[in-house]
């Protein structure tokens, strides 16, 4: 993705970020602090939202995706450290119990292995840190769950990257993870997570 390929992907959210999900964004953050990690940070929609003391390594598995990134930093206030780096979210090039926080927002209806990144997060995620997470997920009413696995097969045809059934909630639980808070938005559709490492975990 260059520049202009982030900004595209900007404008193509642009609705959905002026209906809900700026909002969701702020709100996930604003208990966010220390040193953080975001997966998947994409065009760095969330950069805005970090609290000035957070320390905030961002990543991304395609280079281009953190050109946005880069722009938003360059041009934007003072929101915390930022740093980019490369870097697949199942196979994470940081030692282990490293940070306090680790974000993701959209990411994990196209990570392909999404248990396989989550074992990682585990892993860098220090025992009493916490996992906060704003999903797409399948339908969490009966309605939205028929209406995702419905269109799952024809849209990832189309869109070769985003599941939009995936259970995150239930993977989350797989690796190892208690969820302390979960809430649903969008009629069914997103998911907010707020999960951490169990004492005995
Ligand atoms: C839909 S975008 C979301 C971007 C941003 N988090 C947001 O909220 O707008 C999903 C991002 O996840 C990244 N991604 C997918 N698989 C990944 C992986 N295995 N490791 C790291 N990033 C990954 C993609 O490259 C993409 O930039």
């Amino acid at each position: 993705m260059s520049t202009l390929e982030a900004k595209r992907y900007d404008q193509s959210l642009w609705l959905l970020e002026k209906l809900r999900l700026t909002q969701l964004r702020e709100q996930l953050l604003a208990d966010v602090y220390g040193d953080v990690l975001e997966i998947g940070a994409g065009t760095g929609a969330n950069i805005p939202f970090y609290n000035k003391s957070t320390t905030v390594t961002a990543v991304d598995i395609i280079p281009n995706r953190l050109a946005g990134a880069k722009k938003k930093i360059e041009t934007g206030s003072d929101n915390g450290r930022i740093y980019l780096s490369v870097a697949n979210a199942q196979e994470l090039p940081f030692v282990r119990d490293k940070f306090d926080h680790v974000i993701s927002t959209l990411v994990f209806c196209s990570i392909p292995e999404p248990l396989h990144a989550l074992l990682e997060i585990k892993r860098v995620l220090r025992p009493d840190g916490q996992l906060w997470m704003l999903e797409h997920v399948r339908g969490l009413t009966p309605v939205t769950q028929r209406l995702t696995d419905w269109l799952h097969p024809v849209w990832f045809a189309l869109q070769g990257e985003c599941h939009l059934n995936r259970e995150t909630a239930v993977t989350v639980q797989q690796a190892g993870f208690e969820i302390e808070n979960s809430c649903v938005y969008g009629r069914g559709f997103l998911q907010m997570i707020q999960a951490k490492i169990p004492s005995t975990g």
